[in-house]
């Protein structure tokens, strides 16, 4: 019975949904001039490539400098228009469930879709950022490096100019159990984005707060996927714009903080013991707290101790 009342209902939501699909890229511009709307062609040397996570942030960007813009948060014609007055790409962002994409059919109407919704928010590109875990010789390593192949050749194909990148953690050492094709992948596609960020998701040593972003780790990271035969060329340095904070289980003389044993991927511990916290609201606390803003010499990154309650020690670290 309820079914007859739900159809028109059905179809009244599809059509909607299919119309756009159907003639992708021929709604009308949104931007002040046409030409605003064309992808962007050109190719620089250099990139400086910005995740977007929402709000009118970008409105305070240095735009002398971003050549990509990954959008995160909700789209935004106006980010849309402005990138591209400045000569910047804006993509889009790719995630999908690795299960999934075995299938190549599934893997072909994922990137068609994803192709469609670029060309109709005159977008140029996509930001793969799949983080999930792979094993050394499961299906999902082959349909991982597939997937990144054939999403290039479409959108290079589809949108000319177009770019396509792919995020993958600060080292090729299988971090957060993630056996990735990385040689394969970053031959598929223009750029890989090194996330030099949450080194600490895995802490096989003691158990203490340590920078986000500690520099000898980080520059192990890059020398290993370069040792690969991974160009520099293809790679960007991703750094953080936060950091961690810990509560300290106790904090000695010289400031090392002990921190909770939080599993992840099996590792004993991991910066899921803190909490991230934003550079804005680091840069109004660090003044008023217990240490003010320290170096750590040996992870070249900064740091700052407060008071949470009386008794109980917590620590920045930044990095
Ligand atoms: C990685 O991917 C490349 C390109 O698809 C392929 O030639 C190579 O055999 C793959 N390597 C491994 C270890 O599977
Ligand atoms: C600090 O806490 C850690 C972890 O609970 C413990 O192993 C260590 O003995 C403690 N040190 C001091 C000085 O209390
Ligand atoms: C914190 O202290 C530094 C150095 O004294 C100063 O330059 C900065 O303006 C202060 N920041 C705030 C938010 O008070
Ligand atoms: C960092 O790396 C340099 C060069 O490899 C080495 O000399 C130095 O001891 C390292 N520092 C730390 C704290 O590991």
């Amino acid at each position: 019975m309820a079914l007859r009342w739900d159809l028109p209902a059905l179809t009244a939501l599809l059509l909607p949904l299919l119309a756009p699909a159907l003639s992708a890229g021929a709604g009308a511009c949104p931007c002040s001039e046409a030409a605003l709307c064309r992808p962007v062609r050109h190719r620089r040397d250099f990139e400086v490539f910005v995740f977007d996570v929402g709000q009118k942030t970008w409105k305070y960007y240095d735009w002398s400098q971003i050549t990509t813009v990954a959008v995160f948060g909700k789209y935004d014609s106006e980010l849309m228009c402005y990138a591209h007055s400045k000569g910047a790409r804006v993509v889009l962002k790719g995630d999908v469930s690795l299960k999934d994409i075995i299938d190549p059919t599934f893997r072909a109407s994922w990137i068609a879709q994803k192709v469609n919704l670029a060309k109709m928010q005159y977008m140029d590109g996509i930001n793969i950022d799949i983080e999930q875990e792979v094993d050394c010789l499961s299906p999902e390593y082959e349909a991982l490096t597939a997937l990144v192949e054939e999403t290039t050749q479409r959108f290079h194909h589809e949108i000319q100019g177009s770019q396509v990148t792919f995020d993958v953690a600060w080292s090729p050492k299988n971090i957060d159990k993630r056996c990735y094709n990385y040689t394969g992948i970053a031959g598929a596609c223009d750029f890989l984005f090194v996330m030099s960020y949450d080194e600490q998701s895995q802490i096989w040593s003691e158990c203490i707060a340590a920078a986000n972003a500690p520099y000898n780790q980080t520059l192990t990271g890059y020398s290993d996927y370069i040792k690969m035969g991974i160009s520099p060329k293809k790679l960007i340095m991703g750094v953080p714009w936060y950091g961690y904070d810990y509560t300290c289980l106790n904090l000695s003389q010289d400031d090392v903080c002990n921190i909770e044993k939080v599993p992840f991927r099996g590792a004993p511990c991991s910066d899921a013991a803190g909490l991230q916290v934003p550079y804005k609201v680091i840069m109004k606390q660090v003044n008023s707290s217990v240490s003010g803003s320290q170096w750590n010499k040996d992870q070249q990154a900064p740091y700052y101790n407060y008071q949470t309650e009386p008794g109980t020690m917590a620590q920045y670290s930044g990095g």
